[in-house]
């Protein structure tokens, strides 16, 4: 077994480090797990593996509480054993999403800055019964010094009766002091979050746990299982162009300071490379308050162009992930982790006016976006913190590529075939193609702004057709669509494999 004595400072929790087996073997069926991670970063490895491993002898269900997505160690593991029953509030595993879709997981996709409080007022089945969180150590009084993610682990532990910690050797210990744990009170007796600026710190660097809440410790010698990033295509640096133009317009226009307002950006490709774009940008002294902090953020701090970026998540690519341990003691004096009801807070959003910028799978000609379900049934991932950004941002920003599928999929459609974030919530779209600024506009000016800036060449003709038939039919009425064709486009899909006529 590694030796994690030097990483569990109290010489009387030495007696509890035992065997991932050992304390996978506490688990018992139909149990609520909390676990620390927030994608593939600073979940528990060692534990979720052996108790696949029992399970696949001996099967049984779990329902499954993390941050966000995690590591294939968790969500892939006990997903190809059939090992969870109820799993919330985001994943990205094909496995899971596979079991999920084919309806042996319930799957409950949450709003992320909600998902602790949620479960702390028990709507998601009941009490924790077992925090299962990675540490990069424990202190002398028992309290854990978080590791690459903040997620829902504080309030986890403080719901929690049972704690097991693993003990990560992989996880550098400069990471601590990176933390800023704070925990609201739940209402009536919430405060404001006295967060102002990026860089403000309101709580402690470690979440409080205490000697006695602690079970077990396991020792851990597995990396983050960060995923690479697609290369930075022609597209997404059109995207990039796109709204640093749009950027120096509002600057001009005196609606925007110099060094803009409080950044967040998305999860996944399209977001990172937007990101990475502002390296080559005139900004300077930009301050990033957002979910997860990916290679872009790297590349921003590294041009000089970072002021301070608070996140709840490292999140970067495998190239990313030995940059950031690499310079971990520059990145520590400008990044910031926290726990995601405070990073990805509403109320915050809306106050220090963030510039949210987010990718959706699809948007419609109206403003409305769907960010989670493929041809509105199929679950792709969840909505994420896209929600808590979208509907408070100060501006709120959606890139897609304007078709997907090779052409056959358009993204700009008649109706989107489900519905995540309303027109009521969304100001600016991007594509390839333009970007459509949709603040003031009726749905019928916005649906012309739209189809004419975003939608690809291939099908803007069908559908300013289904616009003007639409207005035809309707007499003009307020958001106009013929019922029968509204989704029409996605049954072609489904039945030829393009959305082409
Ligand atoms: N119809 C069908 N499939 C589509 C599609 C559409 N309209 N648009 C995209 N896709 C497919 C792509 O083809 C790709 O499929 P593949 O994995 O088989 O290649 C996949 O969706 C991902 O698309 P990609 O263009 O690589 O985008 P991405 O990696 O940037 O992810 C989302 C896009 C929307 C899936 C992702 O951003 C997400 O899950 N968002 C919701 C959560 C969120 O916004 N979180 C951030 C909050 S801070």
């Amino acid at each position: 077994m590694i030796d994690i004595r030097d990483r569990v400072r109290n010489k009387q929790l030495h007696a509890k480090i035992v065997s991932a087996e050992e304390a996978a073997a506490f688990i018992k069926p139909n149990m609520n797990i909390g676990t620390s991670g927030f994608t593939p970063a600073g979940y528990p490895k060692a534990v979720p593996l052996a108790l696949a491993a029992r399970m696949k002898n001996e099967p049984f269900t779990v329902n499954l509480w993390t941050g966000a997505s995690v590591g294939k160690e968790l969500d892939g593991a006990l997903a190809e054993v059939g090992g969870i029953k109820r799993r919330m509030p985001y994943q990205t595993n094909k496995n899971l999403r596979n079991a999920i879709n084919s309806g042996s997981v319930e799957y409950c996709d949450l709003h992320l800055s909600e998902s602790a409080q949620l479960a702390r007022y028990g709507f998601m089945g009941g009490k924790i019964d077992v925090a299962i969180v990675e540490a990069c150590a424990i202190t002398e009084e028992g309290h854990i010094i978080p590791t690459t993610s903040m997620g829902n682990t504080a309030s986890y532990v403080q719901s929690a009766d049972v704690v097991i910690v693993e003990v990560n050797t992989t996880q550098p210990l400069e990471l601590e002091g990176m933390h800023d744990v704070y925990v609201p009170l739940d209402p009536p007796h919430r405060l404001p979050i006295p967060v102002v600026k990026a860089a403000d710190r309101i709580g402690t660097t470690y979440i409080p746990c205490g000697l006695d809440k602690i079970k077990y410790i396991v020792p851990c010698d597995i990396k983050d299982d960060v995923r690479p990033f697609g290369a930075i295509d022609e597209n997404s640096h059109k995207m990039s162009e796109h709204i640093i133009n749009f950027f120096n317009e509002e600057i001009k226009a005196g609606r925007l300071p110099k060094n803009l307002l409080p950044l967040q950006s998305g999860v996944g490709n399209v977001a990172n490379a937007v990101i990475s774009g502002f390296v080559d940008s005139d900004f300077t002294d930009l301050e990033v308050y957002t979910e997860v902090i990916q290679d872009g953020m790297f590349d921003l701090a590294d041009a000089g162009k970072l002021k301070f970026a608070s996140g709840t998540s490292f999140s970067p690519s495998p190239d990313g992930l030995n940059r950031f341990y690499t310079n971990i003691k520059e990145y520590r004096e400008k990044m910031m982790l926290r726990p995601q009801e405070i990073a990805n807070s509403p109320e915050v959003a809306r106050r220090i006016g963030i510039i949210a910028m987010n990718t959706a799978i699809e948007m419609d000609i109206y403003g409305n976006v769907n960010s989670t379900h493929i041809m509105g049934s199929k679950m792709m991932n969840g909505i994420g913190g896209s929600g808590d950004f979208a509907r408070n941002a100060y501006l709120t920003c959606f890139f897609s590529t304007s078709t997907a599928k090779d052409g056959a999929i358009s993204a700009i459609v008649p109706m989107c075939s489900h519905i995540d974030h309303t027109e009521h919530d969304t100001d600016i779209f991007v594509t390839e193609i333009g970007l459509a600024d949709l603040r003031g506009l009726s749905p019928r000016e916005r649906a012309r702004v739209i189809i004419n800036n975003c939608a690809h060449p291939d099908y803007r003709p069908m559908l300013l057709d289904y616009l003007e038939r639409a207005e035809k039919a309707t007499k003009k009425a307020q958001t106009p669509h013929i019922m029968d064709e509204a989704l029409s486009w996605h049954s072609r899909f489904l039945a030829t494999g393009t959305m082409k006529k």
